[in-house]
């Protein structure tokens, strides 16, 4: 969805060539490094490090052509784990996940990026306007950039980058040892390209989708309809989610489960 924006907003400015995509499976895993094909000479490649509505995520950046510039959304990864910032020309993440509130968006671009923009965009979206003016261009949205840096010195009183990414490591496991485990609920996406943050998983039918978002919602486990382009259920279990929350979330699934067991065998039944 992310990269597919991207797209549309590159094409009125440049050629865009699709290295690689997994749309016929229904985005349900990261490309294999045989499955991408750059274009001759491309200016940039772009990625986007964790797909937010179908929960998948890159494990380590694809290799790039030499000298070629790596361009990342990491909007729905950012702050998770450490990230080598050498290996990307440019990097943004809207801050609405792991970093702050809505409103702010982080970049760390290479010096030689900056310049190296089209000048005939409209100066405010041009990155030069930005590093020129220490972000002072227009009127920054200054709540926002002081909580980032509030939740900043969390991450770091926390252990930093390193200790969040075991700690999401290990939530994320909880919930999908259970769901492997699970006859009745099953994941989207495929094992070794599930995301970290964004837990995708369906119920046997649309019915027991909706009756267990309903009832989860009932017990203060929130925010599990999935996105409405990708359907079923997902746990957005960013920095900020705590790990008795995905406890609590893998306890009520399992009594659901049990309590709807006999729903789902009748859903095998062949139609008399
Ligand atoms: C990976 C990613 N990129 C971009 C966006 C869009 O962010 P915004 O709504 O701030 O434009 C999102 C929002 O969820 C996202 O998850």
């Amino acid at each position: 969805v992310w990269s597919q924006k991207a797209v549309k907003e590159a094409k009125p400015v440049g050629k865009v060539h699709i290295a690689a995509t997994s749309e016929s499976t229904n985005f349900d895993r990261i490309p294999r490094p045989d499955d991408i094909r750059y274009s001759a000479n491309p200016a940039y490649v772009h990625i986007t490090t964790n797909n937010t509505i179908y929960g998948t995520q890159w494990r380590t950046e694809p290799a790039v052509p030499s000298g070629v510039p790596l361009v990342a959304d990491t909007s729905s990864d950012m702050y998770s784990r450490p990230i080598d910032v050498q290996k990307y020309g440019l990097i943004y993440a809207g801050a609405q996940k792991n970093l702050g509130p809505s409103g702010v968006v982080l970049v760390i671009i290479r010096n030689d990026m900056v310049e190296a923009g089209s000048k005939s965009i409209p100066t405010m979206l041009q990155y030069r306007t930005h590093a020129a003016e220490n972000s002072l261009y227009n009127t920054p949205p200054t709540f926002g950039i002081y909580v980032m840096g509030e939740v900043f010195k969390w991450i770091q009183a926390e252990g930093g980058l390193g200790a969040m990414a075991e700690r999401n490591q290990a939530k994320a496991q909880l919930l999908y040892d259970f769901i492997d485990e699970s006859e009745f609920f099953r994941g989207t996406a495929q094992t070794q390209d599930r995301s970290l943050m964004n837990v995708c998983f369906r119920a046997p039918s649309e019915e027991l989708e909706a009756k267990f978002i309903g009832e989860a919602t009932k017990r203060g486990l929130d925010g599990l309809k999935g996105h409405r382009s990708a359907g079923g259920m997902r746990a957005s279990i960013y920095n900020a989610c705590p790990r008795r929350s995905v406890e609590a979330l893998v306890a009520f699934m399992k009594e659901f489960e049990r309590s709807n067991r006999g729903a789902a065998a009748a859903l095998k039944q062949p139609a008399i």
